[in-house]
């Protein structure tokens, strides 16, 4: 993998890291752990030398006597209950058309084949136990329970939404969050395929492209919000507050006084990045969302009080949170590249924020954005923003992140099925994860860790309590695949096996506590 010093540049340029008080694993010392591999188009789970992996669960299998795992696997969030114990939350973003439905596209669709869908998207809870460094699912564990299509949950709202205070259901849970009581934030992003949208002020119906409205008619004003759940219990909320749109993440940090601040970004070619600040230290019911103004580097309240434009437009401001991009637009907030998942850097408090790519306005690679809050405050409403990496080079389409205890970044691209090894892509192959240490020697280095399987995007990575476990959420292997008879991967059984979204358990020189 080549060295990409050129777009570090920027980072180490104006950097606030505190050089030295961080302790850069592999360097110097250990140089072989920072071999990557190269680019891959096999059907597998190619790792780096000295990696090595398990399958930790896959989509269909048993949790419990009487639930299964869900399809497509996505965000994961280890809740630690002790050393050797957790509640990993998984979402299930969408429904696995090969294995869960078997409809091939044209084929019309029956409410049987629906039920099935709503039942196998949303997110699992499952309780792990770690014996010699390996994760294992606890069958039957009272913490093992689903959340999907079906389950009621409530909207914590002004007022009741469409007339109703529950929702039916969660799903297109893409990434998510945890909030400092170590609750799960659960976000769904592309919500308008299943119950479809209305447009705003005219409420003309735009059809689902699963067609879930054809057989019921909830009200598409009820998903595209932040869920919160508790790991313990499976209870589930709604919060309307964070606003509705494609969420990628809700990712929390606390503020200086006291308070907890949540970054989102709304996935769609175009749409904005928005920042929610809660009234109280231990709750996301309410608080205050603003909008980003990159160019001048502001968040915009989007509270119906403050701004004249919002009340001359919205009856409330819950019908401002239900349309956020159409206020957004208002308010001058900056149109952006796909804004996905973002973290925040646990020395820093810099935030990053991946912008995948915007192929309508000539951006293929997409970047990673870097946003500094001033005084490093996340209650403040300016910040500087820059370029962290920009894509093209050594990697395209950066899509989700996580930094491990040392700091440094592991990042795994989305380059889609339909662009994935053709021009301009071509050069990078399968969907990848890589890692770049933040200082030493080999500060800057875009290092490859893992290539995909065919079709597939990593995704939802995650480390363990103790750091030594990356977990991998390995999604829509043979995504491609006409229909069951001509597959495009095998992965991970092999043969002439059907394609399996799978969470995935890696270890390795980098990972260690
Ligand atoms: Fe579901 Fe934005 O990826
Ligand atoms: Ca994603
Ligand atoms: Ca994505």
């Amino acid at each position: 993998m080549s060295f990409n010093r050129r777009e570090f540049v920027k980072f180490l340029g104006g950097s606030t890291w505190a050089l030295g008080s961080l302790n850069l694993i592999g360097c110097n010392s250990n140089e072989s752990s920072l071999t990557g591999i190269e680019y891959s188009n096999l059907d597998e789970l190619v790792l780096a030398k000295g990696y090595e992996y398990e399958i930790l669960i896959s989509f269909q299998d048993k949790i419990s006597d009487k639930d299964t795992f869900g399809s497509n696997n996505d965000y994961t969030c280890p809740i630690a209950l002790n050393e050797n114990e957790l509640i990993l939350w998984v979402n299930h973003e969408y429904p696995d058309m090969l294995v869960g439905s078997r409809w091939e596209k044209g084929m019309a669709k029956t409410k049987e084949m629906i039920d099935q869908e709503r039942y196998t998207v949303g997110g699992s809870l499952v309780h792990l136990k770690k014996e010699k460094k390996k994760w294992n699912v606890v069958f039957n564990s009272s913490y093992n329970r689903r959340l999907n299509g079906n389950t009621e949950i409530p909207l914590i709202s002004d007022r009741p939404i469409e007339g109703k205070t529950m929702a039916i259901g969660t799903f297109a849970n893409c990434a998510g969050g945890v909030t400092p009581w170590q609750t799960v934030l659960t976000c769904e992003e592309n919500y308008h395929n299943y119950y479809g949208e209305r447009t705003f002020p005219e409420r003309t119906k735009i059809e689902s492209l699963l067609e879930w409205d054809k057989f019921y008619d909830n009200p598409p004003e009820h998903y595209g919000w932040v869920v919160e759940v508790n790991p313990k219990t499976g209870a589930a909320k709604k919060l309307t507050g964070l606003g509705r749109f494609s969420h990628e993440c809700a990712t929390c940090i606390p503020t200086k006084d006291g308070r907890v601040a949540v970054y989102s970004g709304d996935d769609k070619n175009n749409e904005f990045l928005y920042k929610f600040l809660s009234d109280k230290s231990d709750s996301l019911e309410k608080g205050e969302l603003f909008v980003a103004n990159i160019k001048e580097g502001k968040w915009i309240s989007l509270s119906i009080d403050k701004q004249p434009i919002l009340k001359k437009t919205f009856k409330d401001q819950t019908e401002v949170l239900i349309h956020c991009r159409e206020a957004g637009r208002l308010v001058g907030a900056t149109h952006l590249d796909r804004p996905e998942d973002i973290e925040i850097h646990p020395e820093t408090g810099d935030v990053f924020v991946c912008l995948t790519n915007n192929k309508e306005r000539g951006n293929m690679h997409g970047s990673i954005l870097r946003i500094s809050e001033n005084g490093a405050d996340h209650a403040s409403m300016s910040f500087k923003a820059s370029d962290f990496l920009v894509g093209g080079e050594s990697f395209s389409c950066p899509d989700n992140m996580a930094f491990d205890k040392l700091g440094n970044l592991w990042f795994a691209t989305d380059i889609s099925g339909s662009s994935m090894n053709k021009p301009p892509y071509s050069k990078f192959k399968n969907n990848g994860l890589f890692y770049v240490p933040i200082k030493g020697a080999e500060a800057g280095k875009v290092i490859q860790i893992a290539s995909a399987p065919t079709d597939a995007e990593l995704t939802g990575l995650s480390f363990s309590p103790d750091g030594e476990t990356l977990f991998l959420s390995i999604q829509h292997p043979g995504e491609k695949s006409k229909n069951v008879k001509n597959l495009t991967s095998h992965w991970p059984k092999g043969g002439d096996s059907l394609p399996l979204s799978s969470v995935v358990q890696i270890r390795g020189p980098l990972l260690k506590a």
